[in-house]
């Protein structure tokens, strides 16, 4: 590695661990994720337990609740307290307009989110965060793992020359892009929106490499040619890196909460013919500034 993607690298796995009085944390990897326990957020929290909570959000970007059993008040609840909640786009046939419903069978095997995004970017105030809880998972007991990426850190360890080039510039966000020239379903409000393709974190102002094959279209300050090419390179560099990413392993009633703003995530089907099933509720943000 170059001596800049060492600093960069370095920066985060040195920082020091931290203390918290409500909750055990530990950490997935170095980077990225972290398991919580010591709450059950059927219950209402403390303003300290939210307090810990928040803040650990903020230093491990995913937080893993496993063994939680909770109603839809209870996840929309918990969801609440980081903000408004966004409708589903559509709205949902039936049921609540807040909560999508994950599920795959064999005979429904379509698969949310099988392919590296974050929620919402195409939004004119894109999502801050989402929290998936699932209640079924694939019955030999694994299988359909949730991968998540560092975005800050996919932004810190670029060249320092390519950073300030892309530092300067915007990227093109339209929902219609992960429909792959498919019509979309009927309902569907396509969302399309010009940010920073380097935003920098509302709460933490740290930069972060926001642009993703689902639906970050072009840069327009460049030609067709030289933003297709800048693009795909960027998009490839999650899974160029391993080291961005952990890997979420599922268990009957764990509830994942990732901030959209800097992570992007990936959903694994490796389970046909088995079936996975749950719901997700997601977070408003607000606009994002470079
Ligand atoms: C998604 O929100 O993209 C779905 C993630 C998953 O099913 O693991």
């Amino acid at each position: 590695m170059e001596s800049y993607e060492l600093e960069a690298l370095a920066r985060v796995t040195t920082r020091p661990a931290k203390e918290y009085r409500t909750l055990e944390v530990a950490p997935l990897t170095p980077v990225i994720g972290a398991e919580v326990s010591g709450v059950d957020l059927s219950r209402e929290l403390s303003e300290e337990q939210l307090a810990e909570v928040k803040e650990v959000f903020l230093d491990h970007h995913v937080l893993v609740f496993r063994d939680q059993v909770l109603t839809q008040e209870d996840h929309k609840r918990f969801a609440g307290h980081f903000g408004e909640l966004r409708p589903v786009n559509p709205p949902p046939p039936e049921g609540d307009p807040y909560v999508l419903e994950i599920s795959t069978t064999a005979e429904a095997a379509n698969v949310a989110g099988n392919g590296w995004h974050a929620d919402g970017t195409a939004d004119v105030e894109p999502s801050l965060g989402s929290m998936l809880y699932l209640t079924r998972v694939p019955e030999p007991g694994s299988g359909g793992d949730t991968l998540f990426a560092n975005m800050h850190l996919a932004y810190e360890m670029l060249s320092p020359a390519l950073r300030s080039l892309l530092d300067g510039v915007t990227a093109v966000h339209d929902g219609l892009v992960a429909f792959q020239g498919q019509t979309p379903p009927p309902g569907y409000v396509v969302p399309k929106s010009e940010h920073p393709l380097v935003v920098r974190h509302p709460e933490t102002d740290r930069r972060i490499l926001y642009v993703n094959r689902a639906y970050t279209a072009r840069i327009p300050q460049l030609s067709s040619d030289e933003s297709r090419a800048l693009l795909d390179m960027l998009f490839d560099v999650v899974p160029n890196r391993p080291l961005l990413s952990c890997r979420v392993r599922w268990t009957p009633n764990t509830l994942v909460f990732w901030d959209n703003r800097c992570v992007q995530h990936h959903a694994t089907y490796d389970y046909y013919p088995y079936s996975r099933y749950g719901q997700r509720v997601a977070i408003n943000g607000g606009p994002l500034k470079g």
